[in-house]
């Protein structure tokens, strides 16, 4: 599909009205606990614009015990994508996502449908050959392609927007990157070409440009999914956390509301759940942060991310009914190792200053994703440990195409299909030994859940140094603990050790959680996983 054919997309998309339900502004997150919100120290919404301009709809827990041809745990674009093409062909599907769909990493993407994906077919080309790149390549041009059909076919009115993606250099010692970058894209056959400038009010140093990419309003899209998938066939489960899955014939998925036996289970929880191959070890979690900003000018025409060590990423949003914004994002850092997140936000607002007049900052939110070693996604079955079992996972960051990818992928191989991409994204393509170790070198003793009796002056005196709305890992009477402290000034103390494999955490002060260093697990301020991998909450301490 050519960038003209994908203009006719959005031209031809009818507007549909999604259930029918109201556009509920939300004041804040909806799926933060009361408690945990953020404080209001940073300007705008905490929360993404496409929650924030999306019905919020419910899907029912699940209850007792039931049966599913497949059973998909996890509601984002990988998860909804996998589902809706399993029903098309007439499988009966059970969806499971432990809090909202669409809320989760999905929910907080900048949405950007691109095959651009930084400094990437340059490298692939060295390290993975032609063949290889060039299937990557076509896998993610044909997600855009298959995006803008489902678009057209279902007529969903999710504000798609076609426009060229940049990848841009802002010093002359990243220009040849860049210039590598157009020379491996023609050599695969990409739209791309060279350009000294584009149409950006900071200067650069030349860009690679590709045609043909697109935005749209991922919640928007992914509504009218989860509208299809449970018409009939599909059933969506939500508040229902999966905390084990069994495999065998029929594999059993057991969440905290009741089990599911399936013939195949899609483990889509952007870190997986269950990971007999050890792949954590091979993954590496990263958080960045975005600003919605509304300014006084245009916002600049196309999708735009910089080959800096550390990036920036910028892309317009267009709402018919509330005018442009522009997403403003960066200050990509380790999961669990950013410090003061406050801070990160406004490096953001002053970095972004420096070059566009800024009307107002409506929304700020954060996201984060993983990356596989050879920065190629796992998208497969879990075979020798599995062949019923299957994952989509380390995305780096591209979820728009590599989600649609996982969903055609993952419902190829379910229905037995052929597929030309299983061996690019197979999880067992490193020959990862079933004993891989752990990149994990901290302790995993678990805490003491204890602390009682009388606390010692210095424990309350560093009880009493936290600041309302403020965590800390303090020490308690000779006990670690993770300490939060409401606004109300009521103290809320938790195990510091993360559930899933003992790493300590850290408290994240923009998004008031706490965030484990070692593969993303989070936590909201009182303890509960918002977060995979870890299934389990953090143990209270009594004080
Ligand atoms: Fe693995 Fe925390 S996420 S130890």
């Amino acid at each position: 599909m050519n960038y003209k054919e994908l203009r006719l997309v959005i031209n031809s998309a009818k507007k549909r009205c999604i259930r029918s339900l109201t556009c509920r502004l939300h004041g804040n997150s909806p799926y933060m606990d009361e408690i945990c919100q953020p404080s209001g120290r940073l300007p705008g919404k905490p929360v993404s614009l496409w929650i924030d301009t999306t019905p919020d709809i419910a899907f029912p827990c699940l209850e007792g015990d039931t049966d599913a041809d497949v059973a998909i745990v996890g509601g984002g674009i990988a998860g909804l994508t996998s589902a809706l093409l399993l029903k098309r062909a007439g499988l009966k599907v059970t969806l499971v996502e432990s809090r909202r769909i669409i809320s989760g990493v999905t929910g907080y993407t900048t949405a950007k449908i691109t095959l651009a994906h930084g400094i990437c077919y340059s490298r692939m080309l060295n390290k993975l050959g032609q063949e290889q790149a060039g299937l990557y390549a076509d896998a993610n041009r044909t997600a855009i392609e298959r995006v803008a059909s489902f678009i057209m076919q279902m007529n969903i009115a999710c504000d798609f927007t076609p426009l060229p993606a940049y990848i841009y250099a802002v010093t002359e010692d990243k220009e040849a990157e860049i210039e590598a970058e157009v020379r491996a894209g023609e050599k695969l056959g990409l739209a791309v070409s060279y350009v000294d400038t584009a149409p950006l009010p900071l200067p650069i140093k030349g860009a690679a440009c590709f045609d043909g990419q697109a935005y749209f309003h991922p919640r928007k899209y992914l509504l009218a999914f989860a509208d299809e998938i449970t018409n009939e066939n599909g059933r969506i489960f939500e508040k229902t956390r999966a905390i084990n899955i069994e495999e065998g014939n029929p594999s059993i998925v057991r969440t905290d509301r009741g089990t599911i036996r399936a013939q195949a289970v899609i483990i889509a929880t952007n870190y997986p759940i269950f990971d007999p191959l050890k792949l954590f070890a091979h993954l590496t979690s990263v958080r960045s942060y975005v600003l919605g900003l509304r300014l006084k000018n245009r916002s600049p025409q196309g999708l735009f991310y910089s080959n800096e060590e550390h990036f920036h990423s910028l892309r317009p949003h267009y709402l018919t009914d509330n005018g442009t914004y522009l997403l403003a994002g960066g200050e990509e850092h380790h999961a669990g190792q950013g410090g003061d997140t406050i801070q990160r936000y406004k490096n953001l607002e002053s970095y972004y200053r420096g070059f566009f007049d800024i009307e107002s900052i409506d929304y700020h939110w954060s996201a984060q994703d993983n990356k596989s070693a050879d920065l190629i996604p796992f998208i497969g079955s879990l075979a020798p440990a599995s062949d019923r079992i299957f994952i989509a996972t380390g995305f780096k960051g591209w979820g728009m195409t590599h989600g649609t990818i996982a969903g055609m992928l993952l419902s190829d191989l379910i229905l037995g299909r052929s597929n030309p991409w299983k061996n690019l994204y197979s999880p067992v393509r490193l020959n990862l030994p079933a004993s891989a170790k752990s990149i994990v070198g901290q302790n995993i003793q678990t805490a003491k859940h204890l602390i009682g009796g009388h606390l010692s002056e210095e424990s309350i005196k560093s009880l009493a140094e936290i600041g309302k709305g403020e965590g800390k890992v303090i020490e308690i009477d000779g006990e670690k603990a993770a300490v939060y402290k409401d606004k109300q000034g009521k103290i809320h103390a938790l195990s510091p050790l993360c559930t899933h494999m003992g790493c300590m955490l850290s408290w994240n002060p923009a998004e008031k959680t706490w965030d484990c260093p070692c593969h993303g697990s989070r936590y909201t301020c009182d303890g509960k996983v918002i977060h995979a991998p870890t299934v389990k909450d953090l143990a209270r301490i009594e004080l």
